[in-house]
C-alpha cells in the first residue's frame, strides 16, 4: 500500500466518519456527471461562470438555498463550512449542529460537511447536479476534501498559505504545507479518473490593503505546489483592489506570470482560470450602496476576463447573508454580464512592466532560497520575509511591509520590509504617493484606506 493511501485509511478511519468506501467513491468519481465538475464548465468557456457563497447548519436549510440560487440561474453552488470543522473540533459541530435542527435558530456559520458525511450530501448535490465549490478555510483539510470529493463536490478552495496567513494566529506553517500537500495528491489522482478536479487559490488574502504584487506571487506559489503534485486545472484569484486599472493590470499579470511559471515546471498542460472576487473589505452598511459596490465589482471583473465571479451580498455588513439576499445578488450580477457589451480593452503598459518586475523578483528570491524542495523555500521565504502578507494574524507574517493608496485609490508600496521589490520600481511606488507628511497624518491616511468602500 502507498504511503498515500496509509494517511487516507487513518484520516478516514477518525470516529466521526462512518465508514468510508474507498472503492464505492472511486466508482462515483468515475461515473459522476461532466456537469459537477466545474473544469467541465470553464472548458466550455461560454460565460463568466457566477459563484456566491453560502452555507447553512442543516440539510433541509441548505437544499432550500440551493433552490434559491438554481432559480436565480446560479452557474456555481457554494458549500460553506462552518468555523467548527475548519478547526476539525469535529464533535462541537456535531452538537451544534443538533441543536439547530431541535431548534430552528442556526448555530452553526456554515454546513458541517464531515457531520452530514458524504451519503446523504451526495443525494443533494447529484440531485441539483450543479458544480459545486468547496469554501472554507481550513489549516489541515484532509478529513473535509476527503468527504466533499466523495459527495460529488469537485473544487476545492484554499491552500497553504492563503487559508493560513489571514485566518490563524499560530497554526504551526510547516504543518500546513504538508497537509495540502496531501489534498493536492487527492485531487491529483481523483482527477485520472474523470474531469480533472479543480483546485482553487483565495487571492484575496487579508482583503486589507494588500498590494497586487504580493498576492501574485502568493497565487502562483500554491499554483505551482498544486501542479507539482498532479493537479491539472487549478484558479488564481483576487479580489477587487480599489483602483480599476490596478484590478485590470492585475488580471492580466496573474494571467500571464501563471501561463510563465507553469511552463517552466512542465506543466503548461495544465488549465489555469482567473477568479475574481467582488469587495472584500470592509463594506457599507447602506444597503443600496452595497448594492451599488457589488456591480462594480462585475463590470470589473468582466474588464478583467475574469472566468468566475464570487458574489457578496447586499447584509454583508450585518452578516451572514438571508437565502433571499444571497440569490438576489446572484440575479442581479447575471442581469450586469447579460447586459454588458463592447468593453473597451483597456492596456497601462508601464504598471504592467513594473509589476511583472516586482512578481519577478520577489519569485527569484524564493527560488534563491537553498531548501531542497518548493514548499520548503517559500517555508523559508515566509519566515524571513521575503514574503509578507499586510495585516496577517499569523506570529511567523513579518508585518514589515507598509502600503497605501496613491490618489487613484491604487495600492501603493511605501515600506518593503524584507520584500525584494527592486529598487526602481520602490522609488516609482513611492513616488506615486504624498509621503511629506508626518506619521499620525499617514497612519490616518492608511485607517481611511483600509474603509474606503464604506
Ligand atoms: N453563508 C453565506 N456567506 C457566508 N460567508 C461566510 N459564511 C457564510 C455562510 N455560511 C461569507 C461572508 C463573507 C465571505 C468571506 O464569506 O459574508 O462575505
Amino acid at each position: 500500500m502507498s504511503q498515500l493511501q496509509e494517511e487516507r485509511e487513518i484520516i478516514l478511519g477518525n470516529e466521526n466518519v462512518d465508514s468510508f468506501d474507498f472503492d464505492e467513491v472511486r466508482e462515483f468519481v468515475k461515473g459522476a456527471d461532466e456537469r459537477l465538475f466545474i473544469s467541465h464548465h470553464f472548458d466550455k468557456r461560454e460565460k463568466m461562470l457566477v459563484q456566491p457563497r453560502g452555507g447553512f447548519p442543516t440539510y433541509e436549510k441548505q437544499f432550500a438555498l440551493y433552490e434559491f440560487f438554481v432559480d436565480a440561474n446560479v452557474d456555481v453552488l457554494p458549500l460553506t463550512i462552518d468555523s467548527n470543522t475548519r478547526l476539525n473540533d469535529y464533535a462541537t459541530a456535531k452538537k451544534m449542529l443538533r441543536l439547530s435542527e431541535a431548534n430552528e435558530v442556526d448555530m452553526l456559520n456554515g454546513y458541517p460537511l464531515v457531520n452530514h458525511g458524504y451519503r446523504n450530501t451526495r443525494k443533494m448535490m447529484t440531485h441539483f447536479n450543479h458544480p459545486v465549490s468547496l469554501r472554507h478555510g481550513t489549516p489541515d483539510a484532509r478529513l473535509l476534501i476527503e468527504i466533499a470529493i466523495a459527495s460529488g463536490i469537485f473544487e476545492i478552495e484554499g491552500g497553504p498559505i492563503t487559508y493560513l496567513l489571514p485566518y490563524s494566529k499560530n497554526f504551526p506553517l510547516d504543518k500546513a504545507f504538508l497537509y495540502w500537500k496531501y489534498v493536492e495528491r487527492v485531487c491529483a489522482d481523483y482527477s485520472a479518473l474523470n474531469k480533472p478536479i479543480n483546485r482553487e487559490s483565495f487571492g484575496p488574502l487579508t482583503a486589507t490593503l494588500v498590494p497586487p504584487s504580493i498576492t501574485i506571487v502568493i497565487q502562483l506559489l500554491e499554483m505551482l505546489l498544486s501542479l507539482e503534485e498532479g493537479v491539472k486545472s487549478f484558479s488564481v484569484s483576487f479580489s477587487q483592489q480599489g483602483s480599476m486599472i490596478q484590478d485590470i493590470v492585475t488580471g492580466k499579470v496573474t494571467r500571464k506570470l501563471a501561463d510563465h511559471y507553469a511552463a517552466q515546471i512542465g506543466c503548461d498542460d495544465a488549465s489555469i482560470h482567473l477568479v475574481y472576487h467582488q469587495w472584500m473589505g470592509a463594506f457599507p452598511t447602506n444597503r443600496d450602496s452595497a448594492d451599488q459596490l457589488i456591480n462594480m465589482s462585475t463590470v470589473i471583473a468582466s474588464m478583467c476576463g475574469a472566468d468566475k465571479i464570487i458574489t457578496k451580498t447586499r447584509e454583508e455588513a450585518v452578516g451572514i447573508p438571508t437565502k433571499e439576499a444571497n440569490a438576489q445578488t446572484v440575479a442581479n450580477t447575471q442581469y450586469t454580464l447579460r447586459i454588458l457589451s463592447g468593453l473597451p480593452a483597456i492596456v497601462d503598459e508601464h504598471e504592467e512592466e513594473i509589476l511583472t518586475a516586482e512578481v519577478h523578483a520577489i519569485m527569484e528570491a524564493v527560488f534563491n532560497d537553498p531548501a531542497d524542495t518548493l514548499w520548503r523555500k517559500v517555508f523559508n521565504s515566509i519566515k524571513n520575509g521575503i514574503i509578507d502578507v499586510p495585516f496577517s494574524p499569523h506570529i511567523i507574517n513579518h508585518n514589515k511591509m507598509i502600503t497605501i493608496r496613491d490618489a487613484q485609490k491604487n495600492i501603493r508600496i511605501i515600506e518593503r520590509g524584507n520584500v525584494p521589490i527592486p529598487d526602481r520600481c520602490y522609488a516609482y511606488e513611492k513616488s506615486c504617493c504624498d509621503l511629506d507628511k508626518d506619521t499620525t497624518s499617514i497612519v490616518n491616511d492608511i485607517i481611511h484606506d483600509i474603509g474606503i468602500m464604506q
